[in-house]
């Protein structure tokens, strides 16, 4: 039976108290359990059998909270019904509207069809290449927060998304939803997370799912919205303004017209590198709210927008030896050796795989064979990595019993192959003196000069990269006078840090 059937004959007590519970799920809970549609009808009959109830009174945006007598009558639902099982974190919930993907193109020849099927101008942003969230806002608080999930039903995490850096948990607005991009900036990820992470993308995915808020609260996400509901506005940029003065990071948006919808792509382009965040091409949306609804959407993605995606930076190879390379924290992981394959102009032969655990998600039944064929990207200019493997190989990968390097028995802690490396194991020393000598930003101490130091004895410890002697270092090969002083003086300048 359709719900407009249901309410024919309810009478004005049950009518009442049926909007009550809807407002309950609506306001409360932010989490509506009939459609709008319904409501109205719902309303409509409760107006048409008494006009002059309190409920009726109290309907619409605001009025039913600010009601007093009203809001008793939302505690009293709220009261009978516990804070439902589905709040917590991981279980599944619907959404309002459907959270859809993007329509894509690659060239700006399918740009211009898009842009010649509306009237006036399109706002541009660049795409955040992070994790798609909704989250809800009920009488100026944070009430719910969910993933895209498949795009009809999500994941509540709601708690992890109160850890974002920088989200308003409180704002001037009713009942709004606020949909946007978790992402984490790149310089948190080149800081604290690339020596045993892939992306960033797979990280903000973790850092959301987390079981303890607390520990999402490490991944340092943030947030980036770009759409709002529940208020009305004319235009695209209207609503972003709208959104920055909510309190809300939103990307940056420009609005073009169609003399310069390529100009407006290869711009951001160009800054691409200087984003704090990862960004994989360029959402165009109609400026007019009137012609979007017009357009309408498929079951896929809205007809109002379309992202021209950033191309060129993914190719093909062939698996040929994997390199298993010590990090400064002991973990040993596994590096691609590729046959070399020109990516985004550069000729590449090495690929990060990054971990234990996404090497075997990649092969086949958790095996990677040598001799696959495998597909490799570059995000955001940074080193290449393992994508996908198109064609398995043969010859299965073996997992290394010791470091390849000190010889020290390795163990698996989770994702991880690890070892307890020896105080002689040569490139976990390396690695360490590296990243001791970045985190002070000494100047001129390359990987190949610390090798070098290492090597003739000279550094041992990071405590020994301050009592280098410049006569001594003289005597390295292709140091001289000048550069040994330089040296030893860039290290001394960073003896006392901020
Ligand atoms: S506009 C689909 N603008 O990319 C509704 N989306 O791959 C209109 N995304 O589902 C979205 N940056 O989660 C828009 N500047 C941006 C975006 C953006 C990232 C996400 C969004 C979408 C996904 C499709």
């Amino acid at each position: 039976m359709a719900y407009v059937d249901t309410i024919k004959d309810m009478d004005v007590e049950a009518l009442e108290r049926e909007v009550i519970t809807h407002n309950y799920h609506y306001w409360v809970r932010a989490q509506p359990v009939i459609s709008d549609y319904d409501y109205d009808k719902l309303v409509e009959a409760l107006k048409a059998k008494a006009p002059g109830s309190t409920v009726v009174e109290a309907v619409g945006m605001g009025g039913a909270i600010q009601n007093p007598d009203f809001r008793q009558r939302i505690a009293d639902v709220v009261a009978r019904h516990p804070v439902p099982a589905d709040m917590e974190i991981g279980e599944k919930v619907q959404h309002d509207r459907p959270m859809l993907s993007l329509d894509k193109c690659y060239d700006e020849a399918t740009l211009r069809k898009w842009y010649a099927k509306f009237e006036g101008d399109a706002v541009v942003s660049p795409k955040v290449d992070g994790v798609a969230v909704s989250i809800k806002y009920r009488e100026g608080k944070l009430v719910l927060a969910a993933t895209r999930g498949d795009g009809v039903t999500g994941e509540i995490i709601t708690e992890n998304v109160r850890q974002i850096v920088g989200l308003p948990l409180e704002l001037d607005a009713q009942a709004i939803e606020v949909r946007g991009e978790a992402y984490m900036p790149d310089s948190i990820f080149e800081a604290e997370f690339k020596d045993q992470f892939a992306n960033t993308r797979n990280l903000t995915a973790g850092g959301l799912k987390q079981k303890d808020p607390a520990r999402t609260a490490s991944y340092k996400l943030r947030f980036m919205a770009y759409d709002l509901t529940g208020e009305r506005f004319e235009t695209e940029v209207e609503k972003f303004k709208r959104l920055q003065a909510l309190g809300f990071e939103t990307v940056e948006p420009q609005l073009v017209t169609e003399e310069n919808l390529q100009t407006s792509y290869d711009r951001i382009l160009a800054i691409r590198d200087k984003l704090d965040y990862e960004t994989d091409g360029i959402v165009y949306r109609t400026n007019r709210i009137t012609e979007q609804e017009r357009m309408g959407h498929t079951s896929h993605h809205p007809r109002y927008a379309i992202a021209y995606k950033f191309q060129g930076d993914s190719g093909v190879s062939t698996l040929r030896h994997i390199e298993w390379s010590v990090s400064r924290t002991g973990s040993i992981n596994p590096v691609a050796n590729v046959d070399p394959v020109e990516l985004s102009g550069a000729m590449v032969g090495r690929a990060s795989l990054h971990n234990l655990a996404i090497m075997e998600a990649l092969g086949k039944d958790g095996v990677l064979y040598l001799g696959s064929k495998v597909v490799m990207m570059r995000r955001g200019g940074v080193i290449p990595h393992v994508e996908s493997v198109s064609e398995h190989g043969t010859e299965p990968v073996v997992i290394p019993e010791v470091c390849p390097d000190c010889g020290a028995p390795t163990y698996r802690d989770r994702d991880v192959l690890m070892a307890h490396h020896t105080a002689d194991c040569r490139i976990f020393q390396l690695r360490n003196l590296e990243h001791f000598i970045s985190v002070v930003k000494a100047d001129g101490f390359g990987a190949k000069i610390i090798a070098q130091l290492y090597d003739a004895g000279m550094l041992r410890g990071q405590a020994d990269f301050f009592r280098l002697d410049p006569e001594k270092l003289e005597t390295l090969e292709r140091m001289g006078q000048r550069s040994a002083a330089t040296l030893v003086a860039n290290v001394q300048a960073r003896r006392r840090l901020p």
